[in-house]
């Protein structure tokens, strides 16, 4: 599968290229029966778009009172996790952690044997692919996944879920998980998903840590977040652009630059943190970055690209 294939209309295959296929080219729409388990934002937006997908959908959340929307949609409300799973043969779980996840499989004994488990809570590989033993312990069939969107984006034509793990399985039933939005198969290494989940969120999690601090320095001077999130917008756009360079450094090990060296980062990183004390906010976002500059220095990488920082990373 190429970087530019949309998964969805090639073979689902081992393979170290995700890419996010759309739901519109997904197989022909099922009408399986499918039990939810989890009804929290997420899991009621699942359940909500198998409902509206016509799938007879059994729930189950811990807190009754929480499956009463699913169920005036139609949706069946099970007493236990176990009534939930003996209903269908197509489990979701969606809970707030693994540990989660645990604690209901250990309530299910034998009852999740010859079903297949889709796990779109959010976790690590290991945990992933611990849970997938688990599964296969009480012959059943697992499939992990990290849902690429926000409830509200679900069903929607930007929404997708990655998945992986029992390839077979997700082959019989990814025409159901089109309900969700695309479907992006990452590999029979159950922990796949999980690692461009958390590969994808990172990158998120580092762009919000960027626009907090953003706008917390520019409201020092009672300048108007709102105001300034316009060049903000811009500014990450043109930046974000260079990421595929920056993979090819990466992927090749050649980080020399003639963009922006280290030694010019580095010397220019304690104004940044020297203006956040002036203007009285905290630095302890930035300061581990002033660290790894100060160590990329310290090892001789003065005129290499920031792409190098990624493999003094891997040296933690
Ligand atoms: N919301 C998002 O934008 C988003 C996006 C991508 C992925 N996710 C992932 O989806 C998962 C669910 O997120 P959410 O937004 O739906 O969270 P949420 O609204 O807080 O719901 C959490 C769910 O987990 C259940 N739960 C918590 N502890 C439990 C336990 N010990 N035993 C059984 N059930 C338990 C809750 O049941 P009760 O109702 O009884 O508390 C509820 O159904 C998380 O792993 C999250 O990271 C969320």
């Amino acid at each position: 599968m190429s970087p530019s294939t949309p998964s969805s209309t090639s073979s689902p295959s081992p393979s170290p290229a995700i890419s996010p296929s759309s739901p519109s080219a997904t197989a022909p729409p099922s009408t399986a029966p499918v039990s939810v388990l989890g009804l929290g934002m997420m899991g009621t937006a699942l359940a909500t778009a198998l409902v509206r997908a016509g799938h007879p959908v059994t729930v189950w959340n811990r807190t009754p009172a929480r499956t009463g929307p699913l169920v005036a949609q139609g949706a069946t409300p099970a007493g236990t996790p176990a009534d939930a799973v003996t209903a269908s043969p197509l489990v979701v779980l969606c809970l707030l952690d693994n540990a989660n996840v645990h604690e209901v499989l250990d309530t299910l004994g034998d009852t999740v044997s010859g079903r297949t488990l889709v796990n779109l809570t959010n976790g690590t590989p290991a945990q992933a692919r611990e849970l997938a033993a688990r599964a296969a312990e009480r012959g059943a069939r697992y499939i992990d996944g990290g849902i690429m969107a926000v409830p509200q984006m679900i069903a929607g034509p930007h929404a997708y879920v990655l998945y992986s793990g029992d390839e077979e399985a997700y082959r019989a039933h990814r025409a159901t998980l089109a309900a969700f939005g695309g479907t992006t198969w990452a590999g029979t290494d159950p922990g796949l998903a999980a690692l461009h989940d958390l590969g994808l969120l990172t990158g998120m999690y580092g762009m919000v840590i960027g626009v907090l601090q953003a706008f917390a320095l520019v409201r020092t001077e009672n300048i108007r977040a709102a105001d300034f999130a316009e060049p903000l917008v811009t500014w990450i756009g043109a930046m974000l652009a260079g990421a595929p360079e920056w993979a090819r450094a990466i992927d090749s090990g050649e980080h020399l630059t003639d963009v922006s060296s280290i030694a010019v980062n580095q010397a220019a990183f304690p104004n940044f943190l020297a203006a956040y004390r002036d203007q009285g906010i905290s630095g302890e976002l930035f300061a581990p970055f002033q660290k790894l500059l100060d160590r990329a220095m310290a090892e001789g990488h003065a005129e290499d690209g920031l792409s190098r920082l990624a493999e003094l990373l891997r040296d933690e």
